[in-house]
């Protein structure tokens, strides 16, 4: 083993490297004009999944953007491991607030800068560096691999359902481990076992067949922008509970031991409101913490609104049309389809009939929660706390990642979520980075992953 980590320190310069260049390719998967960037980003992971070692490289069809396999499965008898990790970034607007262009990935003060450093170029490389560790320095592995990155993660994953069930004796694997999230803290490394799902929602409203001078025509035409404010006001009450009949159902309980360990993180709800928010109050509930209302709550955010006069100065007019996109955070156990199908025959009830309401449905996911006594955390937990000398937090989170729960429900094993981003790393914002640290500590704890899995499961 400590041959495997010689190796990763004496190459850690050449993993910035590489994830410096593979963030160079711009691949975001919501830009139709950047569709040839996202084969560009596949075959260029295709050449450095290759060069660790991987076999049977290959991009596979989806429907839409390919996803990148490989594998590497020579342990007879031992468990095999499913690595999961997406290429496709958010777009990098506003451009103008970077302090360094997004995809020169720039090194400053111990971090890399650049989009996709930490969603998820730079994560899913640390499991290619642990690989290439293992592979080049040892000559083999304790466990089989196998490796999917694909490239429609920020876009809602919407082939890779069909994809998975396409694909499934190959993809067949014990347990699914992905970094794509956080640790709580810095030198707080942590095991995500929970994430909440997501469904989203546009609303179109149009009224009048066009804009119309709001003082020749103000009082008897119902005005689009009116409607859909009224709408989206009906949708959440004054404690922030989501109106929604029927929204809360299913919502599973949080158990007395995860409000215990909850409650035992190091987290000041007056610093996270002042030093993350920045915002003068919270939305307080006297029933949860600010970790629980994150974690294992549902919500409902509206998160655009478009209509009528924007511009400077004033303009007198009744707009035509009105649109707005809000989206729901999901827990176990709310179905996205149901909670949809509510949102819908909601907002259709309480449409007035001097509009036109149309619903679009966006992509969406379900909400994740493992069980943490599966031996397989025990496991991951040993790998990080010999990487980084340190306690394993158990943590959920309040993102989404939809395909965890379409592999774990069709494999019938659990997903580690293993991830080594930090508080403030600007995830989809300007300025996203990457702590190199994490970063090196990250491929130690997967090198260390790969040697007490077959320990422990
Ligand atoms: N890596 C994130 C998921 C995440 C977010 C994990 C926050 C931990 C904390 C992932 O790339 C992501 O952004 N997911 C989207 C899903 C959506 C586009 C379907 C999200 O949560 O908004
Ligand atoms: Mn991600
Ligand atoms: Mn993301």
């Amino acid at each position: 083993m400590d041959e495997i980590i010689a190796h990763l320190r004496e190459h850690h310069n050449m993993y910035v490297e590489q994830v410096t260049a593979l963030v160079a390719i711009p691949s975001v998967s919501s830009d139709p004009d950047r569709q040839g960037e996202m084969t560009r980003c596949a075959n260029h992971l295709k050449q450095d999944m290759q060069q660790a070692g991987l076999e049977n490289v290959q991009l596979m069809e989806t429907g839409g953007n390919p996803v990148v396999y490989g594998d590497w499965l020579h342990a007879a008898d031992a468990p095999t491991i499913l690595i999961y990790g997406h290429y496709d970034v958010q777009p990098e607007d506003p451009v103008d607030l970077w302090e360094s262009p997004p995809f020169e990935a720039t090194q400053r003060d111990g971090r890399l800068y650049g989009r996709g450093v930490i969603d998820d170029k730079g994560q899913l490389y640390i499991h290619l560096a642990a690989l290439d560790s293992w592979l080049h320095r040892g000559g083999s592995l304790p466990v089989n691999v196998k490796v999917i990155f694909e490239g429609e993660e920020e876009i809602g994953s919407a082939h890779l359902n069909d994809f998975l069930h396409r694909n499934k004796e190959r993809l067949t694997a014990d347990v699914v481990v992905v970094s794509d999230t956080g640790m709580f803290a810095k030198g707080v490394p942590s095991i995500t076992y929970g994430l909440r799902g997501l469904t989203y929602f546009q609303i179109d409203v149009g009224g009048p067949g066009s804009d119309l001078h709001s003082g020749s025509y103000g009082g008897p035409v119902d005005n689009p922008a009116n409607v859909l404010v009224r709408m989206l006001s009906r949708l959440k009450d004054d404690r922030g509970r989501v109106a929604i009949p029927g929204f809360y159902d299913n919502v599973k309980d949080l158990t007395d031991s995860e409000r215990e360990n909850f409650a035992k993180l190091p987290f000041d709800e007056d610093q996270f409101r002042k030093e993350s928010v920045q915002a003068p109050g919270l939305v307080k509930d006297d029933e949860f913490s600010v970790l629980e209302q994150l974690w294992c709550r549902p919500t409902l955010d509206i998160n655009g609104i478009q209509a009528g006069f924007t511009g400077k100065g004033a303009k007198t007019v009744i707009p035509a049309t009105a649109m707005g996109k809000v989206s729901m955070r999901l827990v176990p156990e709310q179905d996205p389809e149901r909670i949809g199908d509510l949102f819908e025959d909601f907002i259709q009830r309480i449409a007035p009939p001097t509009v036109q309401v149309k619903i679009t449905r966006m992509h969406g996911g379900h909400p994740y929660l493992a069980d943490i006594e599966d031996p397989i955390f025990a496991a991951a937990g040993s790998a990080v706390e010999r990487a980084f000398n340190q306690e394993t937090a158990f943590i959920r989170e309040g993102g989404s990642i939809p395909f965890v729960r379409t592999i774990t429900d069709s494999l019938q094993c659990p997903a580690i979520l293993l991830g080594f981003g930090l508080p403030g790393e600007n995830a989809h914002a300007p300025n996203e980075w990457l702590d190199l640290e994490n970063f090196y500590l990250g491929m130690e704890t997967i090198a260390y992953l790969y040697e007490e899995i077959p320990r422990h499961v």
